[in-house]
């Protein structure tokens, strides 16, 4: 393990201003995105996808970092240049999704565990050699009557923890993603109760394995009212509960926490991070680490045709711009009426 490397590049990932893009969508997932518009998922058209978002004209000023999927490292720009080599040269670090998705967890009705571990050192080699710098897993906890288990927080906080040491021992960077689900009813206190269940574990967990606290990203939820919650906390509720929910177990050693956007829109989710960056005290960056929030307004207006193509990069260079000023406290939602 090389410390100062893992350091260099954690501190790379959450730079000033600049925030990472989640495009590591697998063939499930990208198929779903992909039936909103009514395209087919070929390799070609999620090729062109990827290649819309990575080459956006001005995005590259507010993105640190790319999580790929395995297919996507593989991959080249029409010009034939390996989409990790062309992030590169644009100073934006190319990462890679590892874990295997999730599975029902046994003896745990309704909950799941995150598979991935088998294999993973060697695949970390490889992913380091074709130019992954950091990687990501992302374990699932879902709140529902009688769910989270103490038991899913355990095995899935061991699983990460297992997982980081690997991507340390390799160089990568572990991007930490321990995702509170945001699909149930519940209130915004009852994530926060969950959430700081959770963030206990996971660190205790990365303790228990040895891992560089300086070489690590965390990705966590924010502690957010379930999306069917009849009477949603408000943006100020939001930014506050979930700093707070940090300082109680984020040691200030982590250089910093990308957040998911977890099926926030993507003006809610710009403005959530704009309100925590506003706040004074924090001792890590605060930065995004979007999926869904970065790339559904590009989607929408790309539509996977050809000639909307500089159409759909201009609105993900928009949002990226816009979270890119939210990381510094700077945003504001007049800024959403401009032109993309
Ligand atoms: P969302 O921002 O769409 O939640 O995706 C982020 C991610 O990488 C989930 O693993």
């Amino acid at each position: 393990m090389n410390h100062s490397e893992l350091e260099a590049t954690a501190q790379a990932m959450v730079a000033k201003g600049k925030g990472i893009l989640a495009a590591d969508e697998s063939s499930g997932t990208i198929k779903k995105r992909f039936d909103s518009i009514k395209l087919e998922s070929t390799e070609e058209h999620r090729r062109t996808y990827r290649e819309m978002l990575f080459t956006a004209p001005g995005a590259a000023d507010y993105i640190s970092g790319v999580i790929f999927y395995d297919e996507t490292l593989r991959q080249k720009t029409r010009t034939g240049v390996a989409f990790a080599d062309y992030l590169k040269r644009l100073g934006v670090v190319p990462g890679i999704k590892v874990d295997a998705g999730t599975k029902p967890l046994a003896g745990a009705a309704g909950e799941v565990v995150t598979e991935g571990l088998d294999g993973l050192r060697d695949r970390l080699k490889e992913y380091y050699s074709l130019g992954a710098r950091f990687a990501k897993w992302r374990a699932v906890i879902d709140i529902a009557d009688g769910i989270p288990s103490s038991y899913c927080i355990h095995v899935n906080a061991h699983a990460l923890a297992r997982y980081a040491a690997l991507c340390q021992e390799a160089n990568i960077v572990p991007i930490v993603e321990p995702e509170v689900l945001m699909d149930g009813a519940h209130t915004i206190e009852r994530c926060e109760v969950v959430t700081d269940a959770v963030l206990a574990e996971v660190f205790a967990q990365l303790n228990l394995h040895r891992v560089y606290l300086e070489g690590m990203v965390l990705k966590p939820n924010m502690v957010i009212s379930g999306i069917k919650c009849p009477k949603r906390a408000g943006a100020e509720q939001v930014a506050e509960a979930t700093v707070r929910c940090l300082k109680r177990h984020v040691p200030a050693a982590v250089p910093g926490i990308a957040f998911l956007s977890g099926g926030q829109g993507p003006e809610e989710a710009t403005e959530h991070l704009n309100l925590m960056n506003g706040m004074s005290g924090s001792p890590w960056r605060l930065t995004f680490s979007y999926g869904r929030a970065l790339q559904a307004p590009a989607l929408a207006a790309w539509k996977g045709q050809e000639s909307l193509f500089v159409a759909g990069q201009k609105a993900f260079a928009k949002r990226a711009k816009l979270n890119g000023l939210a990381t510094s406290g700077r945003y504001h939602a007049s800024m959403e009426a401009q032109a993309a």
